[in-house]
């Protein structure tokens, strides 16, 4: 085996580490709101929080010491909107990565199309088969040497929206959702051949 400090590698390195190691990653496509505009993006550093109440986590990388639109947003506005990227929106959500200024919404680049939310203002995106509108539950600037580095954003849902040919009987068909996650680099992955282990009692 070989044995690395993080420390001892490039930033760069260490990113490649785990994107490399942490795989496949579920991946957020996230809207938020800066006045009328409608901001996008994807974020693979997504998971869940706890179930009661229903907190999930992105956490949005900064440049620099700067942030990302998506996060000064979600901390401004106090609310985002997280939908699930699958095989039939991939491709465009990949085109709202595009680096544009705040006064510009990447959904321009796309044919997605906004729907209005119900329990927050920041619209969501039609074509997802899953969102869920959320409020800001907590916002950890992460520090490193002095700058902050990241902005962990632990959001509680107040609405979830699912198609309804995939919820039945209170289950999710993960086929039917056909989920895409993130790999390193620009590689993804589809659902694989799912398998059953019984858990010891
Ligand atoms: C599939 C995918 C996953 C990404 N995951 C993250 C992530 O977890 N954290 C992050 O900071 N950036 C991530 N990015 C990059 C952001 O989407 C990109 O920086 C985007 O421009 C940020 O938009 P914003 O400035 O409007 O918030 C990802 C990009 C792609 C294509």
């Amino acid at each position: 085996m070989l044995s690395i400090d993080p420390l001892a590698l490039t930033e760069r390195d260490t990113y490649k580490f785990l994107i490399g190691s942490v795989v496949p990653r579920p991946i957020a496509f996230v809207t938020t709101r800066n006045g009328s505009v409608v901001n996008a993006a994807p974020f693979s550093y997504f998971n869940i929080v706890a179930a009661h109440p229903a907190l999930v986590s992105v956490s949005v990388q900064r440049k620099n010491g700067v942030m990302k639109d998506t996060a000064r947003n979600a901390v401004a506005t106090e609310e985002l909107v997280i939908h699930i990227v699958d095989e039939s929106n991939v491709t465009l959500v990949n085109e709202t990565a595009a680096t544009l200024g705040p006064e510009e919404s990447e959904l321009d680049r796309t044919t997605f199309t906004t729907v209005p939310s119900e329990a927050i203002q920041t619209p969501g995106v039609k074509e997802a088969k899953i969102r869920m509108e959320c409020v800001l539950h907590h916002h950890v600037p992460i520090e490193h040497e002095g700058i902050v580095t990241a902005d962990l954003l632990i959001a509680r849902v107040v609405r979830f929206h699912i198609e309804p040919d995939l919820y039945h009987a209170g289950r999710i068909d993960a086929e039917q959702l056909a989920p895409v996650s993130r790999l390193a680099g620009n590689f993804y992955a589809k659902l694989g051949e799912s398998f059953e282990i019984e858990r010891p009692k």
